[in-house]
């Protein structure tokens, strides 16, 4: 899809110093979802080039601690000490346990903002889109405290009810959300899932 990479939202990361447009989807996630609480720890799958990182580091203050991992390097975030970024790819499963590890302790908030590299067959793109759904949704019923919250980046296609019944099932209320700095055109969209039940 051809876009302008330097539209408002763009600019305004820029002016603002956020990494990425990225961050103002999560501002609005937060806003209309209530993400986050101080202290909070954080998981960010997908997290380069850090806009989630550093929009969750804020609203969880210097006492929270939000763990990121991307298989791409990205540029380290030093001023914010409880930001800590692994270079891992998540389908390999030493990842879990780094992660795990680098929280310390069960997670308030397991985020995915990740997406494949795309193919251009659009069926192809959308079942890679739907295993990382489905691999963030395992993590977080692994590293997610009880009544935690999960929310990922969905893009819509026909196989996505069957995951969305299968996250459904494990928390207590499920939305869906379409940021308004999605790019207009694009299938993507957010699910978020409060009150983690544990099995
Ligand atoms: C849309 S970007 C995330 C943007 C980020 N939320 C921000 O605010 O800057 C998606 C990221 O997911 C990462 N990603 C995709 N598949 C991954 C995998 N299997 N393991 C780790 N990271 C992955 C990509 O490398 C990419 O950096």
């Amino acid at each position: 899809m051809v876009y302008n990479r330097k539209d408002g939202w763009y600019r305004k990361a820029k002016q603002e110093g956020f990494r990425s447009r990225a961050a103002y989807k999560l501002e609005e996630l937060d806003r209309r979802a209530q993400l986050f609480t101080r202290g909070d720890k954080v998981l960010d799958l997908g997290c380069a080039p850090g806009g989630w990182l550093q929009f969750a580091a804020k609203k969880v203050g210097p006492r929270g601690r939000v763990v990121g991992i991307d298989r791409l390097e990205m540029k380290p975030l030093p001023e914010l000490q409880q930001v800590q970024i692994l270079l891992g790819d998540i389908t390999e499963a030493e990842s879990l346990e780094r992660l795990r590890e680098a929280l310390g302790g069960p997670a308030d908030v397991v985020l995915s903002d990740m997406a494949p590299d795309t193919s251009g067959v659009g069926f192809t793109d959308h079942m890679r889109s739907l295993e990382l759904v489905r691999l963030a949704f395992e993590t977080s019923l692994v590293l997610l405290k009880p009544g935690g919250t999960f929310a990922a980046k969905i893009f819509d296609g026909p196989d996505l009810e069957d995951l969305v019944k299968d996250i459904k099932a494990r928390f207590g209320k499920t939305r869906r959300i379409r940021p308004e700095a999605t790019r207009k055109g694009s299938r993507e969209l957010y699910l978020v899932a409060t009150r983690f039940k544990p099995a």
